[in-house]
């Protein structure tokens, strides 16, 4: 079940490009997953999209770091593991709030998950919810859930989870979400 989604079977341009080309701004998923409500409930000036390979150069990471370690990945890294999820961007939604300047100050992602059970359904886990520290408390990651929960529902999920620190159990309460359960964890 694709949802009506495009599966592309290549990206763009290749993992090794150094250079910026047009391909490099194309959305890693369709546009018409993004929520006209939460595009205009913005601050003036700020837009919200689908990642692109050119965010490696906007923010992007940096905007991850505000979360957890990121490491230093280098730009073929960076397009190897992009190729990867364009080409199954049924499963990988990681969209992006950028600000006036057009740089990437807030990020999300959904993954959708295709089970068997509840009549073959699918579940979106939202991952990787990070807002620059200079852009906290504008709604900003209000409106990254809002969107994330958009494009989940559009393609078909019955729900999205995910898991969070007792520190941010609050802004989730307040974007709707609720407890259920408890997260268990085996690293390696
Ligand atoms: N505890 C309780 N309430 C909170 C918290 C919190 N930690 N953070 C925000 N809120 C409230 C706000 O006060 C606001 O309430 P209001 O509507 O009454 O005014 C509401 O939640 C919405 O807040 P936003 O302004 O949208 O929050 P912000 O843009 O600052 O983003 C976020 C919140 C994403 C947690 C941000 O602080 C951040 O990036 N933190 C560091 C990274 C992080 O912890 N990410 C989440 C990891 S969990 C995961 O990824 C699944």
């Amino acid at each position: 079940k694709t949802n009506g989604v495009a599966v592309p079977t290549s990206a763009p341009a290749s993992a090794q490009d150094s250079t910026t080309t047009d391909a490099d701004d194309q959305p890693l998923f369709s546009n018409s997953l993004i929520s006209p409500e939460v595009s205009s409930s913005l601050p003036e000036g700020y837009t919200v999209r689908p990642l692109r390979r050119s965010d490696y150069k906007n923010g992007f990471l940096d905007t991850l770091r505000v979360l957890t370690t990121v490491g230093e990945p280098t730009l073929a890294e960076f397009n190897a593991r992009y190729d990867f999820m364009y080409s199954r961007n049924d499963t990988y939604y990681i969209l992006v709030i950028c600000n006036e300047a057009g740089t990437v100050v807030g990020t999300g992602a959904v993954i959708v998950e295709r089970k068997f059970i509840h009549n073959m359904g699918l579940v979106g886990h939202i991952e990787d919810i990070a807002v620059a520290k200079n852009q906290q408390g504008k709604k900003l990651g209000l409106r990254i859930i809002q969107a994330l929960d958009y494009a989940a529902e559009k393609v078909g999920c019955y729900k999205c989870i995910l898991d969070c620190s007792e520190a941010n159990e609050g802004f989730y309460v307040k974007c709707g979400f609720k407890r259920a359960g408890l997260e268990m964890a085996h690293y390696y």
